[in-house]
């Protein structure tokens, strides 16, 4: 049967990157790439283009750059108020740690979110989400973690909801009660942990849950209470991830793998039992070098043993208002390769597969399959 060269959409005139491998970015010069509903139908260079192509909808690119739409798999976006202060705070010596155990830091976008309604969250985070998308992302992973309470974490679900719903991308809730211990369980971490695993079967039957992470660290939760969360979340069908390893080393990739986490989330003190148990899991490193950046840390992630046990690394924005307010995903690769000396195409994604479906986000944290527009006027197209 001859190939059907009749298509929904067809781009024509752009650098396509592929991110396959044996050339920077797999970039093809002077190409063109077609969809047929939701697929990849082909992509090729110009000069290959068949002579019958046709297309409902041709739009010439101009050489501007192609990718797979962008997955930002860490952020804190949504919150309310914001803690510019700390920056000051910190340029004068004070560390991200005595902030925190002042009432400062996590506690103070606490506060902030607690007061705030949710339309006014919304109307505070979507700006946010926007920026974001003009920068190519179209999935994105945005956690609770602000409200320590089950009405202000709930607040905080919905309104991540809703921007996926008003912006028409892909959003991943990640519930983050175990961020900060709140000011009514000041000396009972226990009981607080007893109430986050109380709260999960109520958002996750309200649909508000897809993955469930913790702060283990000593300013947030040991490691005995991230495993009761965790043990929480898997009864549920929850996969799970974990800021692990950021200021100190508990073990969190460890902990993360030993529950097939999803990923490990910072890293910069993990060891090497650390990375072998994710590469024996299949626990992604998540990279934030915004926060490194932003607390002027020195101590940088085992890259090169992540590289040797072929554990998969992934760069996300890590988007807060306290250690990363970072609105860019390409900022964020360009940070990992500067400070944490990844190469661009290991900053970048995987490769787009033959045939692959457009606008979902089938294996996460990974390519998401929209397709993004890159400089001078970015934009990102939902093909289906
Ligand atoms: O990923 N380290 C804990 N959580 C965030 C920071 C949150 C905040 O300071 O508001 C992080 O860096
Ligand atoms: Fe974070």
């Amino acid at each position: 049967m001859p190939a059907d060269h009749s298509w929904d959409l067809l781009f024509t005139h752009v650098t396509l990157a592929t991110l396959e491998g044996g050339h920077p970015f797999g970039l093809i010069e002077n190409a063109a790439l077609a969809c047929t509903g939701d697929r990849i139908a082909w992509l090729g260079p110009m000069a290959a283009l068949p002579a019958d192509a046709t297309a409902r909808r041709v739009e010439h690119l101009e050489q501007r750059v192609l990718t797979p739409g962008l997955i930002d798999c860490h952020t804190h976006l949504v919150f309310a108020g914001n803690r510019a202060h700390e920056f000051d705070l910190r340029l004068n010596g004070a560390t991200y740690e005595q902030i925190a155990r002042a009432g400062g830091g996590i506690l103070s976008s606490v506060r902030a979110v607690r007061a705030a309604s949710e339309d006014a969250l919304l109307a505070q985070s979507l700006p946010r989400a926007r920026a974001l998308l003009a920068d190519g992302v179209t999935t994105l992973e945005i956690k609770s973690g602000y409200g320590l309470e089950f009405e202000s974490e709930r607040k905080m679900l919905r309104v991540a909801r809703r921007i996926g719903e008003l912006l028409g991308i892909t959003v991943r809730t990640t519930y983050l009660a175990a961020h900060a211990l709140p000011p009514e369980y000041c000396d009972d971490a226990d009981g607080y942990i007893d109430a986050v695993i109380d709260w999960l079967p109520r958002l996750h039957d309200e649909g508000l849950v897809d993955a469930v992470d913790a702060f283990c660290e000593g300013i947030g939760f040991s490691p005995a209470q991230t495993r009761r969360v965790f043990a929480a979340a898997r009864a549920l069908g929850l996969p799970v991830k974990l800021h692990a390893d950021q200021l100190s080393n508990l073990g969190g990739a460890a902990l993360a793998a030993a529950f097939d986490g999803l990923s490990a989330d910072h890293l910069e003190h993990t060891d090497a039992e650390g990375v072998q148990a994710m590469a024996a899991h299949g626990t992604v490193a998540v990279l934030l070098p915004g926060a490194f950046h932003v607390l002027r840390e020195t101590r940088l992630p085992p890259i090169a043993q992540l590289r040797e046990h072929g554990v998969p690394m992934a760069v996300a924005t890590d988007c807060n208002p306290g250690t990363s307010p970072l609105l860019s995903l390409r900022q964020a690769m360009q940070l990992a390769c500067t400070h944490f000396r990844l190469t661009p195409d290991e900053a970048g994604t995987s490769p787009i597969p033959p045939n692959c479906a457009i606008g979902s986000a089938e294996h996460w944290p990974s390519a998401s399959m929209w397709l993004a527009v890159h400089s001078p006027d970015r934009s990102v197209f939902p093909c289906a």
